[in-house]
């Protein structure tokens, strides 16, 4: 059964969640010798959206990920979801980080199950490791599988608690180019499914055309938002529809490419 079949059947839904962030600023390092990697930064992403995270490597999209999720505290001012500052690893996220991050010791299945948190059956856990093609590996331990089943053992972890947030960090960039367009697919699937909200960093600007309700560009580090890019077209979409093709060249040219 498709994904999205098996949560309707489910009738998951999350509450909803809106992510906001003020004036938010984190610099690392001691005082007088620290870097400002995220300056100035307000957002709101809404209950339900799908904003994406682009920009060059060292600029700030995994600290601004990391802040969300409360695994890091802004050094100005305030995180809050659905009005409630985050103080500290909030429970309301899910997360998948760039790496699998699989417990070693527990099977593929076990790591799925340490997501849902216990809330969810185990047939919603065997449809999402079918969703992630993970069928048939239920059973093995994250070494006796490649480096991209772990990562989807890893998306299918993330997706398992049905969180009201989803924050990925580029979650799909260790994934052959077919795969990556399938579980790009599976997380708009869930998403639209449960309501979530979903943030989300990607270096690939046709992911982020496919994924995003609007684009979030960052500038070098400290530099903040250079640029956010609305994407107005409705979803599921066709990857090659005409209507993205400007929007493909302006975010292009912002890096400096000019097609
Ligand atoms: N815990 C940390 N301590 C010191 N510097 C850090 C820490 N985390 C990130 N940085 C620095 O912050 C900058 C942005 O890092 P990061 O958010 O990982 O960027 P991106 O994900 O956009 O590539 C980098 O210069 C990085 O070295
Ligand atoms: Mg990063």
């Amino acid at each position: 059964m498709p994904i999205a079949e098996t949560l309707r059947t489910a009738d998951i839904h999350v509450a909803p969640a809106s992510v906001r962030l003020d004036a938010v600023g984190k610099s690392f390092g001691k005082a007088g010798q620290s870097v400002d990697v995220l300056t100035n930064i307000s957002l709101e992403v809404a209950a339900g959206e799908v904003v994406v995270l682009l920009g060059p490597s060292g600029c700030g999209k995994s600290t601004l990920l990391r802040l969300i999720a409360g695994l890091e505290t802004a050094t100005v001012g305030s995180v809050t979801i659905d009005g409630h500052e985050v103080t500290g690893i909030d429970t309301r996220c899910g997360v998948v980080f760039q790496e699998p991050r699989l417990f070693p010791w527990k099977s593929i299945e076990d790591n799925v199950v340490v997501g849902a948190r216990g809330a969810r059956s185990s047939e919603t856990v065997a449809a999402l490791l079918a969703a992630v093609g993970l069928s048939g590996f239920e059973k093995h331990l994250p070494r006796q599988v490649s480096g991209g089943m772990a990562q989807r053992a890893a998306l299918a972890r993330g997706l398992a608690g049905f969180p009201g947030v989803l924050l990925l960090d580029e979650p799909f960039a260790a994934l052959d180019a077919l795969t990556r367009l399938t579980m790009q697919d599976l997380l708009l699937d869930v998403a639209q499914e449960t309501g979530a909200t979903v943030v989300l960093v990607t270096h690939d600007i046709d992911e982020a055309l496919h994924l995003a309700d609007r684009i979030v560009v960052l500038g070098e580090r400290g530099q903040g938002i250079a640029e956010i890019v609305t994407v107005d077209h409705p979803r599921p979409r066709d990857r090659s529809h005409p209507g993205l093709a400007p929007l493909r060249d302006e975010l292009l040219a912002r890096f400096g490419i000019h097609p």
